[in-house]
């Protein structure tokens, strides 16, 4: 197992090209079982999560292989409806292959996911939808097991107690493309993933529309083909650096390629604690303020503030002259950082499903331990802001989300490097 060690304190300087995003590109590769037919995807990150999916591809019957920067993903005539808790249970992205197995097989077997760090994670509506669609669901030894003649097209509310579900939505879309009829799903998530997604689905020959919005109308067809596609930029990813850059003393960063317009609710806080964002052509470059000011924030499923940059946004907060409270409503137990960045100084204290942070002058480098993504992402924020030398354990949760994340900072002038436990 990998750890990163940060000497921190160094100011950051220069460019970063943002990757493909993880979040859309998860659904979209489940997206490829809809077809027999080849679909290649161009701008794939080169991550753990993404390795995991393709693995899961290949055990239900896909040929993949990387050409250069494409990923190519090919039929190889042996479908299997079995989506193993092995995989499953190492990525919860998984469940996203229900639908689309559902669908086009009539039947399928995927493993329960289970909770994880960041919470209970239920399934309940992704089943709702499916059962909605026509299907029989039972749960047995782990696994969800659905069957279907054709599915048919329906109206179905997909909101839960914390609102609309992201995989929830992506699943009964996919299920639907090749549904009988028309579905209409009511309390859609809106995110920007989703509708990447649609817009995959519809060059496969899908009819979609709505996408974006919370009502999103799908027409069932008979067959989908294949498509060639490119994803879009990672949206978290973007977010993560921006943040860095604010919280950085002396840093001047152009974080670039992708579209600032997904992170409306950040620019919206950044703005009152007083880091400069200069908007340029596919691009931003971010200064940082003299000082932080406090603000809090709430998540809420997009357009609100998103919960996967609650983590690193704390460890900004961590450093203002003030106090901010930071409510996480999407994952109310997302709070494993708290006590890793108290460790390097930081005065945070979660009640709740909240996070009550006094701001302090300066962290201090401390050995830490990641616990999840993004929590590791505010670790490795926090260890480049402070005094002396961070450690950050069990590293290989960053590298489920960001491509390269050591390369680009060090290129930005961080000294941070790599090496074995
Ligand atoms: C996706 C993202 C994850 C992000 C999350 C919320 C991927 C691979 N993952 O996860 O990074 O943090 O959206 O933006 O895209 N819920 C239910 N019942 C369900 C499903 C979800 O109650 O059947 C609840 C969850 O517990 C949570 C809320 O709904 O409180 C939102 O979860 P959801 O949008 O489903 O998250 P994911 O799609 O799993």
């Amino acid at each position: 197992m990998d750890k990163i060690i940060i000497e921190g304190g160094k100011p950051l300087k220069g460019e970063v090209k943002i990757s493909g995003s993880k979040n859309a590109t998860l659904p979209v590769l489940a997206a490829t079982l809809l077809t027999d037919e080849t679909c290649i995807l161009r701008n794939v990150p080169k991550l753990l999560d993404t390795n995991t999916m393709i693995k899961l591809l290949k055990s239900l019957g896909k040929d993949i292989e990387w050409d250069k920067d494409k990923l190519i993903i090919m039929s190889n005539g042996k479908p299997n409806p079995v989506a193993d808790y092995k995989m499953v249970s190492t990525m919860r992205g998984s469940i996203c292959v229900l639908g689309p197995l559902l669908t086009k097989l009539g039947e399928t077997k995927v493993s329960l996911p289970g909770g994880c760090v960041i919470g209970v994670r239920p399934v309940d509506l992704h089943i709702k939808g499916v059962e909605a669609l026509g299907a029989k669901v039972t749960i047995d030894a782990g696994y969800i097991i659905a069957k279907s003649k054709r599915l048919k097209g329906t109206r179905v509310y997909l909101g839960g107690a914390a609102g609309p579900s992201v995989l929830g939505t992506a699943n009964i879309m996919m299920a639907a493309t090749l549904a009988e009829g028309e579905t209409i799903i009511e309390c859609a998530a809106c995110e920007p993933e989703v509708e990447e997604l649609a817009n995959f689905l519809n060059e496969m020959g899908a009819r979609i529309r709505g996408q974006g919005s919370p009502r999103i109308i799908i027409q069932g067809v008979n067959k989908l083909h294949g498509a060639d596609y490119r994803m879009s930029a990672d949206r978290i990813e973007a977010g993560t650096f921006i943040l860095l850059a604010g919280m950085t003393k002396n840093s001047n960063i152009v974080i670039k390629d992708f579209d600032y317009h997904q992170l409306t609710s950040l620019d919206d806080v950044l703005k009152k604690v007083g880091v400069i964002v200069k908007v340029e052509k596919n691009a931003v470059r971010v200064k940082p303020p003299k000082v932080l000011k406090p603000v809090s924030v709430t998540t809420y499923p997009y357009p609100g503030f998103p919960t996967d940059i609650q983590a690193q946004y704390m460890a900004m907060m961590a450093l203002t002259d003030g106090v901010s409270v930071v409510r996480d409503t999407v994952f109310p137990d997302r709070f494993m950082h708290i006590a890793e960045l108290n460790r390097m100084g930081a005065r945070i204290r979660r009640e709740g499903g909240s996070a009550i942070i006094e701001g302090v002058k300066e962290l201090c480098g401390a050995p830490v331990t990641a616990s999840d993504l993004r929590a590791s992402a505010a670790l490795v924020m926090a260890g480049l802001v402070a005094r002396g030398k961070t450690e950050i354990r069990r590293v290989y949760h960053l590298d489920r989300g960001y491509e390269n994340i050591d390369k680009k900072l060090m290129a930005l002038g961080a000294s941070i490097k790599r090496e074995k436990e």
